[in-house]
């Protein structure tokens, strides 16, 4: 059965790829490699021994995705990935950011509406529930106002797909809301591939410990949480994927009983960052170096999902430990600077 995936050899896109080769989907990749590379093809090539088809397309062009899908009549339903994901850049280059992640879902949707497809998985992020009133949050805690351009792409994202399911009953769609993906493949041949200065926790600390960082820094210590760092849910990238395969089985099935349905993927515990530094220290050997510094504007306090609903609906969870992501993680960065 052919699936599209779109950002397929970004980060999560290339482990749900070899997640959904593994379950016996045949894959089609959508990606314009803005921030990814063509190598990634080659990883999930090593990992799987199947090489998905590749286009290089940039789903802003509208005439270009129409033709893709011309050619492709036997999709059976789409994941997508594809989107910009830099909060700081969302806030500095804000039309950027609707354009690519707005425009594109719009165009694909239409595509979709047009030639009748249905059974389509919208990466959404734990972003749309701000600070949490309650914690664990589930997927009934009330949506906050996005705190960046980039979060409320993911907004926005949702409840178009939603309207979009009131106005076309047969269509089946799915919102996944993911808490903090880290890790890679435990082949370290495919991983997270940030370009320039990472933004998130895991691969500055990895770079870090490589040397190619001098130090991280903590962003504030005087949270109230436990020890003053910020938490958060870690879930290993392979989990995520995963999930997305189990995700559009539901759909392929019909088990859905509304034909839009969003679930939290985390882990459902949450590690501050000082517990983060500590276990990567542990699994790796190897010594962090890092300082206590300010806050980082827009940061939350603590976050962590409430899974249930994605453990009896969905009949997943995760399986692999924080120590299991973060050696993951670490040995995808040493494979990384091999090269
Ligand atoms: P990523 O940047 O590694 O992957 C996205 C891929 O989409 C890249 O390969 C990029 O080249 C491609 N792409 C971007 N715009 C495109 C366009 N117009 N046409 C075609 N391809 C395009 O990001 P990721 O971490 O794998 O995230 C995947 C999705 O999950 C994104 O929608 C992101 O917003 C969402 N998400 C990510 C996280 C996270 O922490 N990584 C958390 C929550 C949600
Ligand atoms: C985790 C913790 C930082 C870097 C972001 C996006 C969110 C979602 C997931 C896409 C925080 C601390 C970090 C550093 C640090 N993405 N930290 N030093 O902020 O939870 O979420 O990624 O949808 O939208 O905002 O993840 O990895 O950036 O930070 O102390 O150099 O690590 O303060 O507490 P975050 P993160």
């Amino acid at each position: 059965m052919k699936i599209l995936v779109t950002g397929g050899l970004g980060y999560i896109g290339s482990h749900t790829v070899v997640a959904l080769i593994n379950q016996g989907y045949e894959v089609v990749i959508i990606d314009n490699l803005s921030n990814s590379s063509i190598e990634v093809l080659e990883g999930i090539t090593a990992i799987t021994n199947k090489t998905p088809e590749f286009h290089k397309i940039d789903l802003r062009e509208k005439n270009t995705v129409a033709q893709f899908f011309d050619q492709h009549k036997d999709i059976k339903g789409i994941i997508h990935f594809a989107a910009s994901k830099a909060v700081g850049e969302s806030v500095e280059k804000p039309l950027l950011y609707y354009e690519n992640n707005i425009s594109s879902l719009v165009y694909l949707l239409q595509e979709m509406k047009k030639r009748n497809l249905s059974n389509f998985i919208f990466s959404s992020s734990c972003t749309v529930y701000g600070q949490a009133d309650e914690l664990p949050i589930t997927e009934n805690a009330p949506v906050k106002k996005a705190e960046s351009p980039y979060g409320n792409t993911k907004l926005i994202g949702e409840n178009m797909i939603e309207d979009f399911c009131q106005s076309q009953k047969e269509f089946k769609a799915i919102s996944l809301r993911y808490f903090n993906p880290i890790g890679a493949h435990s082949s370290a041949k495919i991983g997270e591939l940030p370009i320039g200065t990472p933004q998130n926790l895991v691969p500055f600390i990895t770079q870090t410990a490589i040397g190619k960082r001098k130090e991280l820094s903590v962003f504030g210590d005087d949270y109230n949480t436990p020890d003053g760092t910020c938490i958060r849910d870690y879930i290993h990238v392979m989990d995520l994927a995963e999930a997305h395969v189990r995700a559009l089985e539901r759909l392929l099935k019909a088990e859905t009983k509304n034909n839009y349905e969003v679930f939290n993927l985390g882990t459902g515990s949450g590690s501050s960052v000082m517990e983060i530094i500590k276990t990567f220290e542990k699994v790796t050997a190897q010594k962090l170096p890092y300082k206590i510094a300010g806050r980082r504007a827009g940061d939350i306090t603590a976050a962590f999902a409430d899974t249930q609903k994605a453990n009896e609906i969905l009949g997943w969870k995760s399986k692999r430990s924080l120590e299991e992501a973060l050696s993951s993680a670490w040995n995808w960065e040493i494979n990384v600077n091999k090269n």
